[in-house]
């Protein structure tokens, strides 16, 4: 069993997480469960691969060996049985610089974009930044959970809609998409000519008892409308490496892509990206199944704890992901109050609901990539602010 019960210091290290709360919280010792990177060591065999690639002193220019594209393609199919072909796979310097490529690829100034909130912050920028006019398919809260609105979405699709955005899994609201989702979703996009962007940057962190299903694997029609987003970022916390994959089956498709990718001459990438993500991709399942499991127990240390001692606030059992969505209403504070409440009270730092667009007011969004330790001691804290 891999061991994720060490605190590490990672203040002074450059981090946004730890080295911006001043910044963004106003204050420096908010125990910082925002940022979507882990508390966690980077993994041992990734760390060794950079080291071994650090004994050569030169660093020039370098491209992607097929023993990277051979590792990415045997981790896609044994972790989500999708036999991705060399061919479909494109690089990307991270997973939020792929989907303003593919709004500068697949639309144009006069389309519409829709996206499902709440959802990614990205997302939104998508679209508005390339003034893009954006569509909002809200997604539904229903007594089994948040669930896509598809006659919601059939009603809104105009002959100028080109791509719809997807987190799948989904962040904030921690769902994992079932097949029949996925499939209506396809039928919907198919008949109408528009794009699946699926981002599934968060597609290994699965927990127990869950499955992903790319969209692009679920059948050839869905594979013709479909531009997939992986990374070994948020898996092996290696964000700061700038490295995905973009996987694109429809050859017209991601000749668009690449054109754009190329025309801003971003395809190169970074050496130490393509070394992480090989060793990842080829050493990583163990230690993966191993952080799943310390991040499933972080999660039921929050339920547990808040069932027992915070009734006001309900954990939305995510079913991927190490973030939880906090439904906070029944605190009564609107969003900007939450938040300050959060940061000068309990002294934690989360990311508030309604940045993530309609719907998220009144919950927060808490990473619990960390060591257990400190979940408890920001219960404990948030505890003891409510009760005070
Ligand atoms: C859904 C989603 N997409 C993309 C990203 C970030 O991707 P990248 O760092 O590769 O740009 C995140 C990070 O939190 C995310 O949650």
């Amino acid at each position: 069993m891999w061991d994720f019960s060490e605190e590490i210091n990672r203040e002074n290290s450059n981090s946004i997480k730890y080295d911006w709360r001043d910044k963004v919280f106003g204050r420096s010792d908010v125990i910082p469960m925002w940022v979507a990177d882990m508390d966690f060591r980077t993994p041992p065999f990734v760390m060794n691969a950079i080291s071994g690639r650090l004994k050569h002193e030169i660093l020039g220019y370098s491209f992607r060996p097929e023993s990277y594209f051979d590792a990415l393609i045997g981790w896609i199919v044994s972790r989500h049985g999708w036999p991705v072909e060399r061919d479909w796979v494109e690089f990307s310097p991270g997973v939020v610089p792929a989907l303003n490529i593919c709004t500068l690829a697949y639309t144009d100034h006069d389309s519409e974009i829709i996206i499902q909130p709440p959802v990614y912050t990205p997302f939104h920028g998508a679209a508005k930044d390339h003034n893009r006019r954006l569509l909002f398919n809200n997604l539904l809260e229903t007594p089994d959970g948040w669930e896509m609105d598809f006659e919601g979405l059939k009603k809104m699709i105009t002959p100028k809609t080109r791509m719809i955005i997807i987190s799948n899994p989904h962040n904030p609201v921690g769902r994992v998409w079932r097949r029949d989702e996925l499939e209506q979703l396809v039928d919907i996009c198919f008949q109408d000519g528009i794009v699946i962007l699926s981002d599934e940057i968060h597609s290994d962190l699965i927990l127990p008892g869950n499955r992903h299903i790319p969209v692009a694997s679920l059948s050839e029609k869905a594979a013709s409308i479909t531009v997939t987003c992986m990374a070994p970022s948020k898996t092996f916390n290696l964000a700061g490496l700038s490295t995905s994959s973009m996987i694109i089956p429809d050859a017209v498709l991601r000749e668009k892509y690449r054109r754009v990718l190329e025309g801003l001459h971003l395809h190169l990438g970074n050496i130490f990206g393509n070394v992480a993500s090989e060793a990842a991709y080829t050493h990583g399942h163990e230690w993966l199944n191993d952080l799943l499991l310390y991040i499933r127990g972080n999660i039921d240390t929050v339920i547990s704890y808040c069932s027992e001692h915070i009734q006001v606030i309900r954990p939305v059992d995510p079913e991927a992901t190490y973030m939880i969505w906090l439904d906070c209403r029944q605190m009564n504070m609107s969003g900007k109050d939450l938040h300050r409440f959060f940061i000068e009270k309990a002294g934690v730092g989360m990311n508030e609901g309604s940045l993530f667009g309609p719907g998220g007011e009144g919950f927060m969004r808490m990473n619990v990539a960390c060591p257990r330790s400190v979940v408890e001691k920001a219960l404990k804290q948030i505890d003891n602010a409510i009760k005070g």
